[in-house]
């Protein structure tokens, strides 16, 4: 398995841009099954999330193909609408195809996905969503079998905010006869981009981005191309990058409005920032102060940046108190961070970071998820001596070789076979 050795010491300064967003590219990728023929996606980053995605569109009857970051899907009808155990228990997101698939041909086995580093992440509210919709679904031997003639249009009111249970809930009312109100709906860019991509092949869709959004089915939808929107996360842990090492780093080819909460709380830490229409530059800072923290649902700040900031928060003047709103278990890299001599107190949703410039030492280290590898990368950026974070398929997941642009910043950082 792979390895990334990274150096600390160097202040990262240029330019760098991102790659379009994982988490939109995933659910708009099973958004095509919705409509037979030719879609055309640019701005696809590349990612091992993509390709398993990829497989399994296969496995439902597509044709895909890559040139650069554009990726042409050809959906036709699958023999059988089966989303399997060995290609679901790779990516969770998955679940993501049940709505396309119930709504497309009335039935619809996916294989459950089955827990993951960051907490038990069920899908009883994308059950439940089916179930509302009308269709009939029960869970047998770890699949969710879902059917129904055609599903009709209702009020989901979900009692707890969910990104892909508002996208699964989309996916399916789009075909749905009559109309659906998604209430207490996700207000995510990702799931906004969705909706653009499902409006583009003709779903007639109002009020996304809010916490209301009103679904009028349709007999059917058309093939449509679409540009996905920048990777807010990336863009985020980029910008962390520069922070970190009190280097100067622009990123480009982002959208600020979807790191306002990201860069209220640099600048509350006393980073200066400055922005254009589509970038954001961190300027270089001896140092800055703790901060408290909380994620929370968009526009919040997200739960996918909490292990990256922290990384930040442990070089910090002061004691931050960094609360996980989201995911019960979201601390596993707080013990790597410990190992590399960050102070840090986790309990159960709160870690309580004593901060402590200059505070790191190069260890070897194990990513346990995505986030938590770009977190340790920040730290090993900084870290006195060399840092190797072991396990590096997690970050290959979610991050477009993360390790070369860093690299292109100022970097010591290199990837290691780690057979
Ligand atoms: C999406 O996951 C993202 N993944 C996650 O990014 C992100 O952390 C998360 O939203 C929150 O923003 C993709 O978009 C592919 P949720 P999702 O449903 O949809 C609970 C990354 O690093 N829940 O909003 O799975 C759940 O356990 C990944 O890129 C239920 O209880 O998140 C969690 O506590 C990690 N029942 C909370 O809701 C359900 O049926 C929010 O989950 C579904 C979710």
């Amino acid at each position: 398995m792979d390895a990334i050795v990274v150096t600390g010491g160097r202040q990262l300064s240029g330019s760098v841009a991102t790659s379009g967003a994982k988490n939109a590219a995933l659910p708009i990728l099973f958004a095509t099954l919705l409509a037979d023929g030719d879609h055309v996606l640019e701005n696809v980053p590349a990612l091992r999330d993509i390709d398993s995605t990829e497989l399994l569109l296969r496995a439902l009857g597509c044709r895909t193909s890559r040139d650069g970051h554009s990726l042409n899907v050809n959906v036709s009808r699958p023999d059988e609408a089966l989303a399997p155990y060995d290609l679901v228990r790779k990516m969770r997101a998955s679940i993501l195809c049940l709505g396309p698939l119930l709504a497309r041909y009335g039935e619809a086995r996916v294989s459950l996905p089955g827990g993951c580093a960051i907490g038990t992440r069920p899908v009883d509210l994308h059950v439940d969503t089916m179930r509302r919709l009308g269709a009939d679904v029960s869970v047998e031997a770890g699949y969710v079998i879902a059917r129904a003639e055609r599903l009709k249009g209702a009020r989901i009111l979900f009692e707890k905010l969910t990104v892909g249970g508002t996208e699964n809930a989309l996916m399916a009312a789009v075909l749905a006869e009559g109309e659906t109100l998604i209430e207490n709906a996700a207000k995510e860019p990702e799931v906004v981009d969705l909706v653009h991509f499902l409006r583009a092949m003709g779903a007639k869709i109002e009020g996304e981005g809010t916490s209301v959004i009103s679904v009028t089915g349709v007999d059917a939808l058309e093939p449509a191309r679409h540009a996905v929107i920048p990777d807010r996360i990336e863009a985020g842990t980029l910008l962390l990058a520069g922070a970190i090492t009190g280097g100067n780093v622009r990123v480009t080819a982002c959208n600020p409005a979807h790191l306002e909460a990201l860069v209220a709380k640099l600048r509350e830490c006393g980073f200066d920032l400055a922005q254009g229409d589509d970038w954001l530059e961190v300027l270089p800072a001896a140092a800055w102060n703790s901060t408290d923290l909380t994620t929370a649902p968009y526009p919040g700040f997200p739960t996918d940046l909490q292990a990256q900031f922290m990384a930040l928060m442990t070089q910090a003047s002061g004691t931050s108190v960094i609360t996980e709103g989201i995911f019960e278990n979201r601390f596993m890299h707080v013990q790597e961070l410990v190992r590399l001599g960050a102070d840090i107190t986790p309990m159960a949703l709160v870690a309580v970071v004593r901060g402590k410039r200059g505070g790191l030492s190069g260890a070897e280290v194990m990513a346990t998820d995505l986030r938590a590898s770009a977190s340790l990368i920040l730290a090993g950026l900084i870290a006195g001596g060399t840092t190797r974070v072991n396990r590096i398929y997690h970050l290959d997941r979610g991050y477009e070789h993360l390790e070369k642009k860093l690299a292109a910043l100022g970097a010591d950082i290199r990837r290691v076979d780690g057979s």
